[in-house]
């Protein structure tokens, strides 16, 4: 029998713990998602505790289900959702307050302030990012500024904050350890990725105490170990990083210029600019994709909020569809929208246009149109956004994407990356395994734990399903996209007082 590496990914909507042999197949999966807590209109939480058991559950489920003894378990890798920000008390380890997800809007006041005291240039060149209610700096600050009984705790240093992956590690080492890593840091706009810091001036300006902030480490490090009473035995965990960071990872995109999209939640187009933080003039964010011993990889990322939780809201909000997989069905039952746009702007819109108040539209409706429209204008409205990323990085870097590799759940979807291959104009590129977030943690776990001899080995291990071609006429696809972009400027500003 092989060794296996197991990943904990924590994402939005779900945590699933998968184990990873050694060609970098997957052995067995399990999944279970969590609740989503709207406490008012553009507001996103998550109940920690919840996710933490979760975590645990399926954990101890997939080695029980893969039927593999805990002995051939190398380590563990931890990838999760970014920017969601916890915060507990030390002593009794309890939160104490529900997570804020990285999609809530309830910082947008606080944001807004910022950008009006002139701290935009100074942000963005500390922090690599555009001040918005997406990163976890202004969450915390409306904790403090709205709770000033956990501010007073804080201050007296009985609270601890972090990032999920921070909350998770702090947990699953018996509370022993409080760390966090680059990839995480780089998007709570406290931490600066140049010095590699938490960043005193930004934590002053938004009053926020260090002594709650974790101790930032390389992604691929020995965090500390699994407590025994979960498994049974103490198993290393020795990597922790973001999911778009680890996809990128898992995509193999290894050397500057190298790019992916991940179909999640959202989508997050990362492409890899080596050892150098290139910052954009298009408003792409500048971020850490990874640390390994004493190198630090950037990258720059495309964050669209909503895509295949759109699809979601088919089925469980409209209710049209009651699998995602029909969505694809319907669409594929309609050659075009009918001329409809669905700009699915439900928690405001991120690159380019860091519009916290957009909400979601859907335009161009009449009488012909039928849920079969909708179901494709849904699909066509995530790639129109990747198209958006794309456009950017095409200003930022003078030449365009020569092909952009894919993953994730709603890439499964055929027809959505035809139209993605259509819209871009660009070859798309599948690999065998989507799960590429996941397999991103294994990889560096892995490399860590001696399961890999380096990066030109896992190289060999990715490899493609499939390559979607442009097939669309070019004058089609033009004409489409700009009826997209009148789309998104009436979507703009709906929610603003
Ligand atoms: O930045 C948010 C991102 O990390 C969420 O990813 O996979 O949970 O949609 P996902």
């Amino acid at each position: 029998m092989g060794k296996y590496v197991i990943t904990l990914d924590q994402g939005t909507t779900s945590s699933r713990a998968i184990v990873f042999d050694g060609s970098g197949s997957i052995t067995g999966m399990v999944k279970k998602e969590h609740r989503q807590i709207y406490p008012k209109p553009g507001w996103v939480e998550h109940d920690p505790e919840e996710i933490l058991e979760n975590q645990i559950e399926v954990l101890r489920s997939v080695v029980e289900k893969c039927n593999i003894s805990v002995n051939d378990i190398l380590a563990v890798g931890i990838t999760n959702q970014r920017e969601t920000v916890v915060l507990w008390d030390k002593n009794t380890g309890k939160p104490v307050h529900n997570a804020i997800v990285w999609q809530c809007r309830r910082s947008a006041g606080i944001c807004d302030k910022l950008i009006k005291d002139g701290l935009e240039d100074e942000v963005h060149k500390k922090t690599g990012l555009i001040i918005d209610a997406y990163f976890s700096g202004t969450k915390l600050k409306w904790i403090f500024d709205n709770f000033p009984d956990i501010r007073k705790e804080a201050e007296k240093g009985n609270v601890y904050a972090g990032t999920i992956d921070t909350w998770l590690v702090w947990n699953l080492t018996g509370k022993r350890v409080h760390a966090t890593d680059y990839s995480n840091a780089s998007r709570t706009m406290l931490f600066n990725i140049l010095s590699l810091k938490w960043d005193e001036e930004i934590l002053k300006i938004l009053n926020i105490p260090v002594s709650i902030l974790p101790e930032v480490r390389p992604s691929a490090s020995l965090f500390g170990y699994i407590d025994k009473k979960i498994l049974g035995k103490e198993i290393p965990v020795a990597a922790v990083l973001g999911d778009q960071q680890a996809s990128l990872f898992g995509q193999t995109c290894f050397e500057p210029g190298m790019a992916k999209n991940t179909y999640g939640t959202g989508c997050f187009l990362l492409v890899n600019t080596g050892n150098r933080a290139v910052f954009s003039k298009n408003r792409l964010l500048t971020t850490i994709a990874w640390g390994i011993d004493d190198r630090v990889d950037y990258a720059l990322e495309g964050s669209v909020f909503i895509a295949g939780s759109a699809i979601q809201w088919l089925r469980d909000g409209l209710k049209i569809i009651s699998t995602s997989r029909q969505c694809d069905e319907l669409a594929e039952e309609v050659e075009d929208t009918k001329g409809v746009y669905f700009v699915p702007a439900f928690t405001g819109l991120g690159t380019p246009y860091w519009d916290m108040y957009a909400r979601g539209a859907i335009f161009g409706l009449t009488g012909g149109v039928t849920r079969e429209h909708i179901a494709r204008a849904t699909l066509e409205a995530i790639a129109y956004q990747v198209k958006d990323l794309v456009e950017c990085m095409k200003e930022d870097s003078d030449s365009g994407l020569s092909l952009l590799k894919v993953d994730g759940g709603a890439s499964v979807s055929d027809i959505m990356m035809q139209f993605q291959a259509d819209i871009l104009r660009t070859n798309v590129v599948r690999p065998k395994v989507v799960e590429t977030t996941a397999l991103g943690a294994a990889f560096m776990a892995g490399l860590k734990t001696g399961m890999w001899s380096g990066l030109e080995e896992i190289s060999k291990i990715w490899a493609v399903d499939r390559v979607f071609e442009p097939q669309m006429d070019e004058e089609r696809s033009k004409k489409l996209y700009a009826g997209w972009k009148k789309a998104v400027e009436r979507s703009r500003g709906w929610a603003e007082n």
